[in-house]
């Protein structure tokens, strides 16, 4: 079920301009802008406000394709080429050209559309029934797009004197002028409601409206299921969108007060702009502008997954910042850590202690966050927060409260009872701070949060310690090893203090070093490697070298640059970057490797001149030599070794477009059984993570493994996992990869530059279905790297299908507005590092 939804989303709602062209119009006799008592307008002709804005008339929806004798009586903008209408009188009740249908405003002041034998297929009937009694005499399209019924002549236009007006009866858009919310004197609500789909205009799943118990708000819903809500206004803007706030092209307005709730918005430019909810129940903001149609995508719950509606279920808060979205509150643990870590957050979260009114509970106050469902919440706007504390904690069932305006210095009382529901956390600021319930106890423990820090950075500074013994130990033991081959070699040693020479490698001089790269010169930087920049040198030999420095004060990067030097002294193997030795010049640290003429694939595979280099049997290639590579790691090195950030960047080409897997700054080495280990830093790529891996910090080989397969399709496709984005839908490579294979279209999958032939088809598959067995979300489902060799090399070889990969779809950023063009993508090859407890 959750499919189908999800798949609904994903039909973007560009797809619809092409259909507006289509429109049919027809020649106007009269450009008028009103109609007076037992006038009529007849089929063919039409209203024009008197600034030209807007035309009310009759229209047909639907492409020349199909039936194009359903007609509708709407207004639309009258400037815009492409069709964009604004409003529509008929919706669900659609007539056919034939029957010669005419507005009319009858005697009693209705309008009415009739047919040619006077039925009647639409009117205005709801009256406001304070004001019936005056005498309705003309409908008039006003300049804003409001088509009103006014009971007397009057050249103002406030809306007094209005019988009736189109605003009050919304379609499926706000424009300028119009209100989203509820009259409560009138008891009317005006409510967004999608087309049914792009040109079928007749009420479709999506209603945008206002939820105005508790502290109102918008909700989008389907039925009475929510799928999306703003949160409630803050003063300045909801508490759910912080990016829409006022701006120099629109200013956003929220009243609420006795007799109205609504949400309106003010251009402050000459633009025509409007927000929209699309037939797929996504909200756009559209706008014309120099020439331009453009739709901008407001909210969509796929966009962004923290827009769901309780994704994180209760008491759980989502931040798409994080690679995980959902964790819990602090002091609450998941109810069902099972389910969490299957991607399932619905569940929720619980108290780890539980609530004890009469002991004393108190609060603990959260920041940037967007405020739980309020729709039962209870609001006071005079009340400060002082006392809204007080009242909170006298009510043994509120569990939490903030202030209901955040300006100045904050204002007004809400207090939430029961769970809180659907809670969002902002990185980059914005939302509200909520001061949450807990046990006294929980309080003391949290409070005793600074001394616990402090325990765990003893804990932690041991477990470095630890580490630092065993580096200095394997370093002694390596400078032991070495001492004795060389006292054995050439019978004396010149002792330096430096513990680093003493690995298996050969030592470069420095003067060596420098003069090949032209004293490190900046146009021989060649790439930037985890912890500095690489440098590109040629020996006196007229050997090319590549050259990796530590950067000084790189803290991070010594650890890295050290545990790559011991690790990679001790492998060798074709598919792995060659070291040629090392260079240590007092402070400075550098690691010489045989020069990859050809850098990385991914300046290949993600280049659209370059892929061409790269035909089919050459990718096939590489995928092998990688999982060869990776295989010695696994198991056939003297190390068993977990290179924990495979990506395209670290896969290196050799002349022959050899591949060879380099950077080994965040290897880790495992004893003999060991297969599993839990890290509390996580650091690693996004898009390449394994959800265990970046979720619970829990790598093996399994999660090398996982990159191996985000790999092996990036290949296939040319195309990048983070940041993949096709028009239409929001899964991510591995999901889309997935969609196809189980559509059998697996073969779409391939990048366009290269053509499958009947001979290399069997390869593609297999590589396809290994590439998707390697992401599969359970880790236990995903084969070793001996079986994913020899599935690879075995034409016979009958492969397991497929289950679900982990991660599959994600929020992509490709076609949202300027305004937050790049906010959430992460950097190109930016690898990040997550420390526990967050
Ligand atoms: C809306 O809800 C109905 C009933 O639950 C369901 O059948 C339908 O698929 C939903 N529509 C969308 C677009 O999610
Ligand atoms: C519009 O339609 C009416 C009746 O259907 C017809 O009498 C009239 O001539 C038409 N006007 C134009 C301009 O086509
Ligand atoms: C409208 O028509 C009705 C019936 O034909 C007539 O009684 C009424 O006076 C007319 N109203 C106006 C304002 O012309
Ligand atoms: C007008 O509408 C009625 C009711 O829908 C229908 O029975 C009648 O045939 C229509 N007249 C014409 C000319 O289409
Ligand atoms: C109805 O009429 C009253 C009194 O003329 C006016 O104050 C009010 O604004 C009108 N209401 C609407 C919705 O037009
Ligand atoms: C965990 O998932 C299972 C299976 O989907 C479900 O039956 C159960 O209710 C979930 N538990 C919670 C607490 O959500
Ligand atoms: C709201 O709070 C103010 C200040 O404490 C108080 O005077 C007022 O009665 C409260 N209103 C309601 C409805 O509780
Ligand atoms: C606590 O608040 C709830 C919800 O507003 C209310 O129903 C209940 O009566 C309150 N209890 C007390 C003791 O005030």
């Amino acid at each position: 079920m959750e499919g189908t939804a999800l798949l609904l989303f994903f039909i973007s709602a560009h797809t619809l301009l092409p259909l507006f062209l289509h429109m049919s119009s027809l020649a106007t006799a009269t450009a008028t802008n009103s109609i007076t008592i037992n006038q009529t307008l007849s089929f063919n002709q039409t209203l024009i406000s008197s600034n030209q804005n807007f035309k009310l008339g009759f229209f047909t929806p639907t492409n020349s394709n199909s039936n194009s004798n359903i007609w509708y009586l709407g207004i639309w903008f009258n400037k815009i080429p492409i069709r964009t209408y604004v409003w529509i009188a008929n919706r669900d009740n659609p007539f056919h050209s034939s029957s010669s249908p005419a507005l009319k405003l009858n005697n009693n002041g209705h309008l009415t559309l009739v047919n040619e034998t006077n039925h009647v297929i639409w009117s205005s009937s709801s009256l406001n029934p304070s004001n019936r009694t005056h005498t309705p005499v003309f409908a008039l399209l006003l300049d804003n797009g409001n088509l009103v019924i006014k009971s007397q002549i009057s050249t103002n236009d406030d809306s007094n004197g209005y019988v009736w007006q189109s605003f009050d009866h919304p379609s499926d858009n706000l424009i300028d002028g119009m209100k989203l919310g509820c009259d409560l004197k009138l008891g009317l609500s005006r409510k967004l409601r999608s087309w049914k789909s792009s040109d079928d205009p007749s009420n479709g799943d999506f209603v945008y409206e206002m939820e105005r118990r508790g502290f109102p708000g918008l909700v989008l819903r389907n039925g009475s299921t929510n799928l999306y809500r703003t949160g409630p206004w803050t003063g300045i803007q909801f508490s759910g969108t912080p990016e829409l706030k006022k701006n120099p092209v629109f200013e956003p307005i929220f009243v609420y007060d006795k007799e109205e709730v609504y949400y309106a918005f003010r251009r402050t430019e000459a633009v025509v702009s409007m927000l929209r909810l699309d037939p797929t129940g996504s909200l756009y903001r559209v706008t014309w502008n120099d020439r331009r149609l453009q739709w901008v995508v407001m909210i969509s719950v796929l966009k962004d997954q923290c827009n769901k509606y309780g994704l994180c279920g209760a008491h759980g808060v989502c931040n798409v910042d994080d690679p995980v979205p959902c964790k819990c509150l602090k002091g609450f643990v998941p109810n069902a850590p099972q389910n969490w870590s299957r991607v399932d957050w619905s569940g929720g979260c619980r108290r780890r202690t539980s609530l004890d009114c009469g002991k004393g509970d108190g609060f603990v106050k959260f920041s940037s966050l967007k405020v739980p469902d309020s729709t039962f919440a209870w609001v006071n706007m005079s009340m400060g927060l002082g006392e809204c504390r007080m009242k909170c904690l006298k009510n043994c069932s509120c569990t939490a409260f903030a202030n209901a305006d955040v300006r100045d210095s904050g204002s007004g009382c809400v207090l939430w009872f029961g769970d809180l529901i659907d809670l969002r956390e902002f990185t980059a600021g914005g939302g509200q701070d909520l001061y949450v319930r807990m046990a006294a106890s929980e309080l003391e423990a949290q409070q005793g949060g600074s001394n616990k820090k402090k325990k765990r950075a003893v804990v932690v500074a041991s477990v470095s310690v630890v580490t630092g013994i065993l580096l200095v130990a394997s370093i002694v033991w390596c400078f032991i090893l070495s001492t004795r081959r060389r006292q054995r070699g050439e019978g004396s040693i010149n002792q330096d203090r430096d513990s680093t020479r003493e690995l298996e490698l050969p030592l470069f001089d420095f003067v060596t070093v420098a003069t090949a790269t032209n004293n490190f010169s900046n146009n021989k930087v060649v790439g930037e490697g985890g912890f500095g920049p690489v440098y590109k040198g040629i020996l006196p030999n007229g050997q090319e070298i590549a050259v990796k420095r530590l950067s000084e004060n790189s803290g991070q990067g010594l650890r890295e640059f050290k545990n790559e030097i011991i690790l990679i002294s001790k492998l060798q193997h074709r598919n792995l970057v060659k070291v040629l030795g090392c260079c240590i010049q007092r402070e400075e640290m550098m690691l010489v490797y045989e020069y990859m003429p050809n850098k990385s694939l991914d300046n290949f595979i993600f280049d659209k001149e370059r892929s061409q280099l790269l035909c089919w049997e050459k990718r096939f290639d590489i995928i092998i030599g990688i999982a060869q590579g990776l295989l010695y790691l696994h198991r056939d090195s003297r190390l068993r070794i977990i290179h924990r950030d495979l990506k395209a960047a670290n896969i290196l080409l050799d002349r022959e477009m050899n591949p060879k897997i380099s950077d080994f700054g965040l290897a880790k080495t495992f004893g003999g059984d060991e297969t599993q280990a839990n890290t509390r830093r996580v650091v690693g790529t996004y898009g390449y993570m394994s959800p265990e891996y970046a979720a619970d910090g829990l790598f093996s080989m399994k999660s090398d493994v996982f990159s191996f397969g985000v790999l092996t399709l990036e290949i296939v496709s040319g195309k990048r996992n983070k940041g993949f984005y096709l028009a239409g839908h929001d899964f991510n490579l591995l999901g889309h990869a997935w969609n196809l294979w189980n559509e059998d279209r697996a073969l779409e999958l391939v990048d366009e530059v290269f053509t499958v032939d009947v001979s290399s088809r069997s390869a593609v598959l297999r590589c396809i279905q290994v590439g998707l067995l390697c992401v599969q979300q359970r880790l236990d489902d995903r084969p070793t790297m001996p079986s994913v060799v020899m599935m690879l090399g075995s034409e016979s070889a009958n492969l397991p299908q497929p289950k679900q990969p982990g991660f599959y779809y994600e929020r992509s950023s490709t076609d949202e507005g300027p305004s937050s063009s790049d906010k959430f993508s992460y950097g190109k090859n930016l690898s990040f590092t997550q420390l526990e407890g967050r």
